[in-house]
């Protein structure tokens, strides 16, 4: 059999105040290559930091298990190698980016039994939460959730005008830990913000209407729990909007913080570094393709 390589784009998620439904996908992408092997389970060649090389073992077992599994192939071993430029453990959706290319290059070795739909039901069973997982698989901006046992998805096309200022700290967070700060209960007053804001972001994305945005990413569910964990969130958001910025939001469970803006991308990268030095920053737009198979 001849190997599979699939291209994935990162992903932000959440924009705030949409936790766990709201996710964009951006220019910036890994690779993963499946080749079958004539031994049983997965061997992985490379890995975009070797520090991750165990927890992508166990990762890709369970997606591939998962795969085998729904799809009813007969099981086979394969090599995999992940590269790229999405870097891990920094809410860009480099956990995605492995599972969905793991499960994308096994179905298409496989005779492509699923669809785009299928691999978002199996990569949102795999993460626990579709909001990485649909941009990463139909590109653009997408709003997505359970409803009645399937993932609902909706998405619309990001123009290039708009840039994602991506300033990427060198420190990593993981997203177990993350989610553990989230509460499990909130006030009327803090659900009833979030709910209003979530809901003008997916309408001003749909009516193009990126203006409307302004003030929109002020998050009370997860960010303020969170800010613990990347201390320099508020100023490094405050010094972007005061450059120019529509506004910005903790990316996916961070560490990175991502800015919007229609004007002076240049000028908004500068002021949200003087904040956090220890960073790598992208002027990004966004990927309105999604998941593609490399020929
Ligand atoms: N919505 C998720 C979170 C994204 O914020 O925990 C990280 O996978």
């Amino acid at each position: 059999m001849p190997s599979a390589t699939i291209r994935v784009p990162g992903t932000t998620a959440n924009l705030g105040p949409g936790f766990d439904t709201l996710g964009i996908a951006v220019k910036l992408f890994n690779r993963v290559c499946v080749t079958p092997a004539g031994k049983p389970g997965v061997r992985i060649t490379s890995v975009i930091a070797d520090d991750a090389r165990a927890g992508a073992e166990q990762m890709l077992g369970e997606a591939a298990a998962l795969f085998f599994k729904r799809t009813r192939t007969a099981k086979f071993g394969f090599d995999i190698s992940l590269t790229g430029d999405v870097p891990i453990a920094r809410g860009l959706g480099s956990s995605v980016t492995a599972r969905l290319g793991a499960v994308a290059a096994l179905n298409e070795l496989a005779g492509t039994k699923l669809d785009r739909q299928g691999l978002l039901e199996l990569v949102t069973e795999l993460e626990g939460h579709p909001d990485n997982a649909a941009p990463a698989i139909f590109g653009g901006f997408t709003a997505a959730g359970m409803v009645a046992d399937s993932v609902r998805l909706l998405r619309c096309p990001v123009p290039s005008k708009l840039k994602f200022v991506t300033l990427i700290p060198r420190f990593e967070v993981s997203t177990a830990k993350a989610r553990k700060l989230v509460p499990l209960s909130f006030s009327k007053a803090d659900t009833v913000h979030n709910l209003n804001r979530s809901s003008l972001i997916s309408a001003a994305f749909a009516l193009g209407d990126y203006e409307a945005l302004r003030g929109c990413f002020d998050d009370r569910v997860h960010q303020p729990y969170r800010e613990q964990l990347i201390p320099q969130l508020s100023a490094v958001i405050r010094a972007g909007e005061k450059a120019g910025a529509i506004g910005g939001w903790l990316s996916g469970s961070g560490s990175t913080i991502m800015c919007l803006t229609l004007e002076k991308p240049d000028a908004v990268a500068s002021a949200m570094r003087r904040q956090l030095k220890d960073s790598d920053v992208h002027i990004l737009t966004a990927d309105n393709g999604g998941v593609t198979v490399v020929r």
